[in-house]
């Protein structure tokens, strides 16, 4: 069946809300900041158009539904999440994770940055991948449980952290990072990479508990920290929408993607009833950008010298101020 070339929300090609233009668009919102496919990822992602998205947050499958058991609610229960995380050969998950990998580069702009989601199942095929494509690893985020389930095996340490890689599109590119957003989120302290985040509660399953639901706070962070003001974010699996939920409460418009139902349908009813932010943050790219710069080309203890300087002056001035002051001097 021909269908019709998706445009990304807000582009002159865009379809008039309710207006039903491609079989895999499942639901589009009023405003138009956010678009949802029924679709498999690679099959949309290939039609959106190349360097047009700031945001790819990807959870996708870890393939560890191999029938294994784990301790819910103090009862012994199944590991199991579904088909789509059924484990794969070695080969073959790595050929997946490169190609969807390789799907979201090209749409990526340059200034853009990818955070994938895994554990020991799937993170190092991803972390290769990433590698192999030409992605600059930037940070790997350690998200950490506190009260994990005990482990029932008793022959290995208890599991209470997941690992999200950040990367950016490729080692030229300067890509966004909110610094200031994120010093100020860690109350005036550099942003560290251990995340400490309770799995979701309360509001957020209310409608449900999706299998491998992340909480909202730990998404946020994680786009707070790398989306320019009116920024797009791609969710190539979006489960049940969390990621659709953190991007409406900064302002950002947002493209989830998922091949299951019942993950569009709940995805639906969470995004719909979080109402959307005007986007209130407006990083300082001139400052960053400087001190993007600096880092590259000055050894590294120099660096670290130069920011414990920061950090002094820092009281009587503004960061961009200071920023661009030691990136003259150092020119
Ligand atoms: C780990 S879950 C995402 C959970 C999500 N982060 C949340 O908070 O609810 C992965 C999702 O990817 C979907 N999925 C798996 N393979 C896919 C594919 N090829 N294309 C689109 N979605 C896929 C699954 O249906 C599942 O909902």
């Amino acid at each position: 069946m021909k269908r019709e070339q998706i445009s990304i929300p807000g582009t002159a090609a865009d379809f008039e809300p309710g207006e039903h233009r491609d079989s895999m668009c499942a639901y589009r919102s009023d405003d138009r900041a956010v678009t949802l496919y029924l679709a498999d990822c690679l099959a949309v992602i290939e039609r959106l158009p190349a360097e047009s998205v700031d945001v790819v947050w990807a959870d996708p499958p870890y393939f560890l539904s191999g029938g294994g058991s784990t301790c819910r609610g103090g009862q012994r229960a199944s590991v199991d999440k579904g088909k789509w995380d059924a484990p794969s050969t070695v080969a073959g998950m790595h050929a997946w994770n490169k190609a969807w990998l390789m799907a979201c580069r090209r749409v990526l702009k340059p200034t853009g940055t990818l955070w994938a989601c895994g554990n020991r199942h799937n993170i190092h095929s991803l972390g290769f991948a990433m590698q192999e494509l030409g992605y600059r690893g930037l940070n790997d985020v350690t998200w950490q449980k506190p009260n994990p389930p005990p482990n029932l095996g008793c022959r290995t340490l208890t599991d209470d952290a997941e690992t999200i890689l950040w990367a950016s599109r490729d080692r030229k590119a300067r890509h966004i990072f909110n610094y200031a957003a994120m010093r100020a989120e860690n109350g005036g302290k550099q942003m560290k990479t251990t995340w400490r985040f309770p799995p979701p509660t309360g509001d957020e399953v209310k409608h449900g508990r999706y299998p491998t639901q992340k909480p909202v706070a730990l998404i946020r962070r994680a786009l707070r920290a790398s989306l320019p003001v009116d920024g797009t974010v791609l969710d190539p699996f979006m489960g049940s929408g969390t990621a659709g939920v953190a991007a409406r409460e900064l302002g950002a418009k947002y493209i989830g993607i998922d091949l299951s139902d019942e993950a569009v349908k709940l995805a639906v009813t969470r995004i719909t009833e979080t109402p959307a932010s005007p986007r209130v943050e407006v990083p300082d790219m001139t400052a960053y950008a400087a001190l993007c710069d600096l880092c590259d080309e000055m050894p590294y203890d120099e660096f670290a010298t130069m920011m414990r300087d920061l950090q002094v002056i820092q009281r009587h001035r503004t960061e961009a101020e200071m920023v661009r002051e030691l990136a003259g001097s150092q020119v």
